[in-house]
């Protein structure tokens, strides 16, 4: 996939599928992958999903707990690239308090529809329609952006992290948990179902680095890694997005399962300089 409304469009009829999924399916052939799976696996503990929405949590297609290891502060404007369901709005929600302000960015209408409705009751959270290219949201509005497994699935990153750049307050900080890769074979890059499943879209995780560095943010770092098994590739594959049979317990999934030690998950870390003076 090369052509970027191409890929978009793509993208979002499979997270639209993913979401219309019903929570108890798993959906693929062999050995169940259900909704709710993908949450623990990515990292969030039972005292951070405790009392949100049973349907954000089934609804989770992160690889990371971006929230948990920031230091949000309440009162604080935080921004979540590819918002999704919602998870990540309620915990930064909950950290930010009644005084600070949750906004979400998605172009899915169907993933837009679910978040609004898990956020109903939350008055600090707003979700916005968009890309994470062309962000509907001010120059230096915010104080931190958030992204839990999103970036990877955008056919042009340096606009996003040029994105990221704009919208931070002078001082404010990123959080990013994606997918990286190494040395992808071109079948798999060229696998259409791998690239909605955060595989074939990702990039190296230095290339990653120089993209942010070159959208002019400092202290640019990977804070944790966690490199997926070739099992924990294929659940992925399978609880992610069961876009059809073929991604499902074909092809693509075999070949996830070949990519053992070429894919993670990383967590990585930046700032927008202060203001001078
Ligand atoms: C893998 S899901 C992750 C959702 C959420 N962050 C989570 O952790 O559950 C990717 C989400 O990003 C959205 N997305 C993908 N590419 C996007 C883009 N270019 N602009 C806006 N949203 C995008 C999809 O619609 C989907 O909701």
């Amino acid at each position: 996939m090369t052509n970027q409304p191409d890929i978009r469009l793509q993208v979002s009829k499979a997270y639209a599928e993913a979401v219309s999924r019903p929570v108890s399916n798993g959906g693929c052939c062999s050995g169940p992958s259900p909704k709710g799976v993908a949450a623990r696996a990515a990292g969030y503990g039972e005292q951070d999903l405790a009392g949100l929405p049973e349907d954000a949590v089934a609804n989770a297609f992160g690889c990371g707990n971006p929230v948990a290891f920031s230091e949000v502060e309440e009162g604080e404007v935080v921004l979540d690239l590819g918002s999704g369901a919602g998870l990540d709005l309620l915990l930064a929600a909950r950290k930010v308090g009644p005084t600070g302000r949750v906004i979400g960015v998605d172009m899915t209408p169907e993933m837009l529809e679910r978040a609004r409705r898990n956020v109903a009751d939350q008055a600090n959270i707003e979700v916005r329609q968009g890309f994470i290219e062309e962000l509907p949201v001010e120059d230096c509005s915010v104080d931190w952006v958030i992204s839990n497994c999103v970036i990877n699935l955008s056919p042009d990153k340096p606009r996003v992290f040029r994105e990221i750049a704009r919208v931070l307050k002078p001082g404010g900080r990123m959080r990013v948990s994606d997918i990286v890769v190494q040395d992808l074979p071109e079948e798999v890059r060229r696998d259409p179902a791998l690239y909605c499943s955060c595989i074939s879209g990702a990039i190296r995780e230095e290339e990653y680095l120089q993209g942010l560095r070159a959208a002019g943010l400092q202290e640019v770092q990977v804070l944790e890694r966690a490199v997926y098994s070739g099992t924990t590739l294929e659940d992925f594959v399978k609880s992610e997005l069961p876009v059809n049979q073929r991604s499902c317990c074909g092809p693509s999934a075999d070949m996830a399962r070949s990519l053992e030690g070429r894919v993670w998950s990383a967590r990585f870390a930046a700032r927008k300089a202060p203001a001078a003076g």
